[in-house]
């Protein structure tokens, strides 16, 4: 009956479809360097799935390939069931926000602007275009009157990253990709909006692939964790039971990781 049924892929017989699927999915580039290889991963409704992995180890190659802005040289990426190339390039972006690593606003956009992207290919008017926008600016704790106007060399690094947030939730789409979405903000600001967006996902119940490298965010905000290497995923953990895993990898990351945060935050 209504579209996010259908989205749950929880049909009659319940069996629960993934949103996005990585079969045997290899990227090359045109030189031969491979970037990832033998990856499989399957993201269910409404999960939040967290990529974990050090510098350079395919994180937001992984992210790429979900919208693709990449397409693989091996195997298929499905998202709802159908292969990213048998989608049209434009409907796959409309359906899913993508928060990108640099946020990526437009500089000439004013706030208001860049939130209405979508919005606007969508046909929405004005009117409901600044409602979306004050809405939102809201929920990520910008007050629209201050910055609805603004361009983004006018906001600081963390603002900006907030109103990149805002314009990928603006046309509601089911599926949101996040590379390092509070890697720009201070550290209260950051637990604050972290907050923010697990209240609002707890409402929302989107799918979600979020890039960390703050392992207390990733346990807090994700369902699972999904450990990569070198192009890999070696291992995929409940978000849940991460901290005491006995996996080799997964609990050196979390020794290496405690030994770099202060006291208590992993906790
Ligand atoms: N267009 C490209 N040409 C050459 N190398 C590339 C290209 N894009 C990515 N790479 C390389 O591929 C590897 C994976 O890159 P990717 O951006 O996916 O890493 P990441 O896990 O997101 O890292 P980070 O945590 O630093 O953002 C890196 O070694 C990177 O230098
Ligand atoms: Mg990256």
């Amino acid at each position: 009956m209504t579209s996010s049924s259908d989205r749950s892929g929880a049909s009659a017989n319940s069996i629960s479809k993934p949103v996005i699927e990585f079969r045997g999915v290899e990227y090359r580039l045109a030189d031969g360097s491979q970037l990832l290889a033998n990856f499989h991963l399957a993201i269910e409704s409404g999960e939040t799935m967290v990529l974990l992995g050090r510098s350079g180890a395919g994180k937001t190659t992984a992210l790429k390939l979900i919208n693709r802005l990449l397409e693989p040289t091996a195997g298929q990426v499905f998202v709802e069931g159908r292969g990213t190339l048998e989608w049209d390039p434009i409907a796959l972006r409309r359906h899913i926000g993508y928060v990108i690593q640099e946020t990526g606003l437009f500089p000439h956009y004013t706030v208001e602007e860049n939130i209405g992207v979508t919005p606007r290919l969508e046909g929405w008017d004005r009117a409901r275009i600044r409602h979306r926008a004050e809405e939102l600016l809201a929920l990520v704790g910008l007050d629209p009157r201050a910055y609805l106007e603004r361009y983004p060399h006018e906001l600081s690094g963390g603002q900006r990253q907030r109103v990149g947030l805002a314009r990928a939730l603006a046309a509601d789409p089911p599926v949101l990709l996040m590379d390092e979405p509070f890697g720009a903000l201070d550290p209260l600001t950051r637990v604050e909006v972290r907050q923010e967006f697990k209240q609002l996902q707890s409402r929302l119940q989107k799918t979600v692939v979020i890039v960390t490298h703050d392992i207390a965010e990733a346990v807090d905000l994700g369902t699972r964790i999904a450990l990569l290497e070198a192009g890999e995923i070696r291992s995929v953990h409940a978000a849940g039971k991460f901290l005491q895993s006995d996996e080799p990898l997964a609990a050196a990351y979390v020794a290496q990781i405690r030994a770099l945060q202060p006291e208590g935050e992993a906790s």
